[in-house]
C-alpha cells in the first residue's frame, strides 16, 4: 500500500510505478533503515509521544525484521512496495499491527533517507578503508621483497634515470595514504545526523535530535533541516575520494601492465592472475591490471553523474535524489573489490631482476650523472650538461654506451675527464649520490620502507 494514498482517487499506473519506484536498489538500505527506526522509536518515546508498551513493540519487531533480513538480505525484493521505507512499515504491520502506524509521527521519508544514506556510507567507507590498508600491506611486501632490484624510471615513457623497485612500490603507498587519510576527512564531515529534520521543516514531534543522533552513532544532529535533507555532500565527496584512489590504482595498473610486456618484461605475471587467449596460444594476458584500469573509468562516471544530478535541485528534496543511489552503490563496491583485487594480486607479480638492470643500464640513464662528474670538476652545471649531451650523441653515434667509450675520446670532449669517470657512471654510484630526503639512494628507500611499515603497524 502506498503511503500517500489518501488524497488521491485513482490507482498509478503501471509505468508511472515501476519508474517511481526505487524498492529495486534502496533495499540495500534495509538494515539502516530499521536502525534509524528503532533510534527514532526510543525518541518517540523519551518524548512522550508513544508509549512504553508501544516502544517496546516495535523494538522488538524491528530487531526480529533486522535477523530477517540479515538471513536473507533480498528479503524486501519479494515485496512490490515503493521503497524500502514502506517495506519497513510494511512487515512492521504484519507484526504488531496499528502500532506499527505510529512509528512514522514527525518524521519523512526525506530524513529518513538521508539519515539511511549516511549510516551506509560510513559503514562502506570504513570497509573501503581496510580494503585500502591491505593493499598498502601487499605493497609494502612486494618493496620489501623486491627492494635490491633497480629498474628504470620514466619520464614521458623514455628511459631517464635508474629507480629502485621498492622506491617505484613506495611512491603508491604514499599516493594510497593520502587515499585513507582522504577518506578520514570525508568521514568526518558526514558525522552529522540529519534524522528529526522532518520532510524540510524541522520535526513537529518533542525529540532531543542530540540523543537520537548518538543513538546512531553520529555526534551531532545536523543544524538546519532544509540542508539536513538536501545534503548529499558526503556522496560526492566519497565519489571523489574513490575517483581520486582509483586514478592512482589505474596508474599502477598501466605501470604494470606495460613492465610486464615483451617489450619491458621487468616484471612477471603469475598463470593464476593470467588469462590466455582463445586464438593465440602464446599469449599471457595483464587483464586483472586492464580491468583495475577500466573499472576507474565507470567509477569516475559516477562522480560526474552525481555532480550533475545536484547541481540544478533547488530547495529542498527533490526526487531526483533518488537518483544518488544506484551509481554510488556500485561505486562504493567497486571502489572495494579493486583494492581487494589488487592485494590478492601482487603477491604472483615477481620482477625480473636482470632485465631490469639491463635495461636500467640502456638509454644513456647515466647522463645526468656524467654531467655531475663534470659539475665536480669545475665546470657549471649549464656548460656540464652541454657536455655530456655531445658524448652521448658521440656514443649513440658509436652504439655503444657512454661508460664504453675510451679515455681518449671522453676528453676530446672534456679534457677534464678522467680515469676516474667510469666508477661514477655506474648505476650503484647514480643512485648512491640521490641520497637527499625522498631520493632513489638504497639507504634513504630503506628508511623510508622502514618509517613506511612501522607506520603500517599503527593502524
Ligand atoms: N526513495 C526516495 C529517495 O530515495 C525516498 C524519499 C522519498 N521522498 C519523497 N518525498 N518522495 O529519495
Amino acid at each position: 500500500m502506498a503511503m500517500w494514498g489518501g488524497r488521491f482517487q485513482e490507482a498509478s499506473l503501471e509505468e508511472f510505478r515501476a519508474f517511481n519506484d526505487s524498492l529495486s536498489f534502496d533495499y540495500l538500505l534495509a538494515q539502516q533503515d530499521i536502525a534509524c527506526s528503532r533510534a527514532w522509536a526510543g525518541g518517540l518515546l523519551e518524548g512522550g509521544i508513544i508509549t512504553a508498551d508501544e516502544a517496546k513493540a516495535l523494538d522488538r519487531a524491528l530487531a526480529e525484521l533486522a535477523d530477517e533480513v540479515t538471513a536473507n538480505p533480498q528479503l524486501p525484493l519479494a515485496t512490490s512496495e515503493e521503497d524500502i521505507h514502506s517495506w519497513v512499515e510494511l512487515k512492521l504491520g504484519d507484526k504488531i499491527g496499528v502500532i506499527a502506524k505510529k512509528l512514522h509521527t514527525g518524521r519523512s521519508r526525506n530524513d529518513l533517507v538521508a539519515t539511511d544514506l549516511r549510516l551506509w556510507s560510513r559503514l562502506n567507507a570504513q570497509l573501503v578503508q581496510q580494503a585500502l590498508t591491505g593493499a598498502i600491506g601487499a605493497l609494502l611486501n612486494f618493496a620489501r621483497l623486491h627492494h635490491g632490484a633497480v629498474m628504470p624510471g620514466f619520464t614521458h615513457l623514455q628511459r631517464a634515470q635508474p629507480v629502485l623497485v621498492s622506491h617505484w612500490a613506495l611512491a603508491y603507498v604514499e599516493m594510497f595514504r593520502r587515499d585513507l587519510s582522504r577518506i578520514d576527512d570525508a568521514l568526518k564531515r558526514l558525522d552529522s545526523c540529519p534524522l528529526g529534520s522532518g520532510a524540510l521543516a524541522g520535526t513537529g514531534v518533542a525529540m532531543d535530535r542530540q540523543a537520537l543522533a548518538q543513538r546512531l552513532g553520529f555526534s551531532q544532529a545536523a543544524r538546519n533541516s532544509l540542508d539536513a535533507v538536501s545534503d548529499r555532500d558526503y556522496v560526492v565527496e566519497l565519489s571523489a575520494c574513490a575517483s581520486i584512489c582509483l586514478t592512482h590504482l589505474s596508474r599502477l595498473s598501466e605501470d604494470v601492465i606495460f613492465f610486464c610486456s615483451g617489450e619491458a618484461g621487468f616484471f612477471k605475471l603469475g598463470d593464476a592472475i593470467s588469462s590466455g587467449s582463445s586464438l593465440m596460444p602464446q599469449k599471457k594476458n595483464p587483464d586483472v591490471f586492464e580491468l583495475l584500469r577500466g573499472k576507474t573509468g565507470r567509477v569516475l562516471g559516477h562522480l560526474v553523474a552525481i555532480l550533475h544530478i545536484l547541481k540544478g535541485l533547488p530547495l529542498a528534496y527533490n526526487k531526483d535524489m533518488q537518483e544518488d543511489k544506484q551509481g554510488f552503490f556500485d561505486l562504493m563496491s567497486t571502489w572495494q573489490q579493486c583494492l581487494l583485487v589488487l592485494a590478492t594480486c601482487l603477491p604472483h607479480l615477481s620482477v625480473n631482476v636482470d632485465r631490469c638492470r639491463k635495461a636500467a643500464e640502456l638509454g644513456y640513464s647515466n647522463a645526468t650523472d656524467l654531467a655531475d662528474y663534470l659539475v665536480s670538476k669545475g665546470i657549471a652545471f649549464r656548460d656540464a650538461h652541454e657536455l655530456s649531451g655531445e658524448l652521448v650523441l658521440k656514443a649513440a653515434a658509436k652504439q655503444v654506451a657512454l661508460e664504453q667509450l675510451s679515455l681518449a675520446e671522453l676528453q676530446e670532449v672534456s679534457a677534464l675527464i678522467s680515469e676516474d669517470v667510469y666508477p661514477a657512471l655506474t648505476i650503484e654510484a647514480g643512485m648512491a649520490k640521490r641520497s637527499a630526503l625522498g631520493g632513489t639512494c638504497p639507504v634513504q628507500v630503506g628508511q623510508a620502507l622502514s618509517a613506511a611499515e612501522a607506520w603500517f603497524e599503527t593502524l
